[in-house]
């Protein structure tokens, strides 16, 4: 099909709400000529105003020139009926999140427009190819998905389905380019990439509060201080809304036929019922001061003590940072075969709890206390067995918070809160890569930009090494017998291979 036909850019945008302002504002930036339409009256209009606006105040901070603010809105055209849009190469939707109003409306474009006009929807959680199939030529539909705020959020993912002619991928590609974003492609699949690759951290961090082994905001500060995501996971639940993210969450669940790695929480739907939505009510998890978050005050770091650490010698082995930490700690460190009687017993699980380490090494479970031996730096966890002796667990958080480094004192998980959000996010996305819904890159540049993680899943996994993500999610199976941990036969294989997760498929 001919859609590129080297006529100069004419951009449709249907929908002048949040998004198509935003869709219409980078066009413009990008020297795009742009029509844009909405239905309800004067709402172009307004969209108008405000990107005007917008653009002006770029100017006066100096981030634009004045001459390119009136240039860029030079090229906006108002739209007062939808026929106007008959010479448009491209008409992006940003519409309601409705199936029925996008078909109609593709339907009344494909009367307007001609032939070779590429028909780009912005829905995060239709399916593009159930649009595309309502078209009398499907193949010239695609899904074009930003992320809000549009300008901000560089990032956009080019989706196709079974129906799209070749071509228009690339021809939103180069379009994507023009506007200054970076496009990436993703197959028609429920949540594309990043909706997709995002249910790994909210679900596993549910998972982990659902299972009373730390408060939200303990999990919050290991997740950011420990793994280095730039939210907690509640933080950010609060910030998006539960009224937006637990029907995303039930959605892409029950649109993979319930697939177990993306099983929703009842506790965010019973929150959801009790209106407790984040920061646009004033209370979600966290509650809200004039949209400032209350952080509820940490546990007091108990006085250090100086009981002898007892660490199995295949553990010091295997774990050399935890044997530097203890010594740089200056604490008095046991290498005998056994502990001796009023050793504390440190357990270095992967993937493991510390009841199931201190079983298997046939330690005395009170005064066994579990460190993850993978997240040591910026904020430190420990856990506890169901019988661990507070004096023991205090005399461990006083230890190994005594050099400043803060302490998180959990109870027994297996593979702590870090390793098993971390394991979950990597598999996800090497299930991504798997099914070939994009390639690996792709999938590490639209996570990164679409979500802010510090990686992208698979050079995530890398990190860690995919053996240790395999021996996570084995033992996290193991334990739970809950297929949500079985691992993407990604990870497998390379981990197998001792490969990289961003090896593709010869
Ligand atoms: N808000 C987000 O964060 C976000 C992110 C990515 C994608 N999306 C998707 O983008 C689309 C728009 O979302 P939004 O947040 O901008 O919504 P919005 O409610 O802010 O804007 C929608 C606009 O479309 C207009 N409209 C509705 N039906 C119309 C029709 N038949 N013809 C012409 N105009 C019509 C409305 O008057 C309104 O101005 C949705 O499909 C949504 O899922 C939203």
């Amino acid at each position: 099909m001919n859609s590129s036909s080297n006529a100069p850019t004419l951009l449709g945008i249907v929908g002048a709400g949040l998004m198509g302002r935003g869709i219409a504002q980078i066009a413009i930036q990008g020297g795009i000529s742009v029509l844009l339409y909405d239905n309800r009256p004067g709402g172009a209009e307004e969209a108008r105003g405000a990107i005007a606006a917008t653009l002006t105040m770029l100017a006066d901070k100096g981030k634009i020139t004045a001459a390119d603010a009136d240039a860029a809105s030079a090229r906006l055209t108002v739209a007062t009926t939808i026929e106007e849009l008959a010479p448009c190469t491209t008409v992006v939707e940003a519409i309601v999140e409705k199936l029925d109003a996008k078909k109609d409306l593709f339907r009344q474009l494909e009367g307007i427009v001609r032939d070779d006009c590429i028909l780009a929807t912005n829905t995060s959680s239709l399916s593009v190819t159930e649009i595309a199939a309502a078209c009398r030529l499907p193949g010239r539909v695609a899904g074009f998905h930003f992320f809000s705020p549009v300008p901000l959020m560089k990032i956009v993912e080019v989706i196709t389905g079974p129906l799209t002619d070749d071509g228009i991928a690339d021809a939103l590609i180069a379009l994507a380019h023009q506007m200054g974003h970076t496009p990436v492609r993703a197959s028609d699949t429920p949540g594309f990439i990043v909706n997709h690759a995002g249910r790994g951290y909210l679900t596993e961090s549910l998972r982990v509060l659902g299972e009373n082994i730390a408060a939200y905001p303990e999990i919050d500060r290991i997740l950011r201080e420990a793994a280095g995501f730039r939210m907690g996971p509640f933080e950010l639940l609060d910030l998006t809304g539960l009224d937006v993210s637990q029907p995303v969450m039930e959605s892409i669940y029950e649109q993979f036929y319930q697939e177990p790695r993306f099983r929703p929480s009842p506790i965010a739907r019973q929150r959801l019922a009790a209106r407790l939505l984040g920061r646009k009510t004033g209370r979600g998890f966290y509650r809200y001061e004039d949209n400032r978050k209350q952080e509820p005050e940490s546990a007091p770091v108990p006085a250090r003590t100086n009981a002898p650490v007892w660490l199995a010698a295949r553990d010091a082995v295997a774990h050399s940072g935890v044997v530097a930490l203890l010594q740089s700690l200056g604490a008095e460190f046991e290498h005998g075969e056994r502990p001796s009687a009023h050793s504390l017993c440190l357990v270095l699980p992967v993937g493991r709890d510390a009841t199931s380490a201190a079983v298997a090494a046939q330690l005395d479970p009170t005064r066994t206390v579990g460190l993850d031996p993978l997240f040591l730096t910026g904020r430190r966890t420990l856990m506890t067995t169901p019988v661990t002796a507070p004096e023991v667990r205090d005399a461990a958080h006083g230890l190994f918070a005594s050099d400043g480094v803060p302490v998180s004192v959990i109870r027994d998980s297996a593979g702590f809160v870090a390793q098993r959000v971390i394991a979950t996010i990597v598999n996800i996305g090497c299930d991504i890569a798997q099914q070939a819904i994009a390639t690996p890159q792709d999938i590490d540049k639209a996570v990164t930009l679409g979500l802010g993680y510090p990686k992208g899943p698979l050079a995530m996994g890398d990190a860690l090494g995919a053996a240790t993500v395999l021996r996570i999610l084995d033992n996290l199976f193991d334990f739970y017998r809950d297929p949500r941990y079985r691992p993407s036969p990604w990870l497998k294989r390379r981990a197998l291979l001792g490969l990289s997760l961003l090896t593709p498929e010869n």
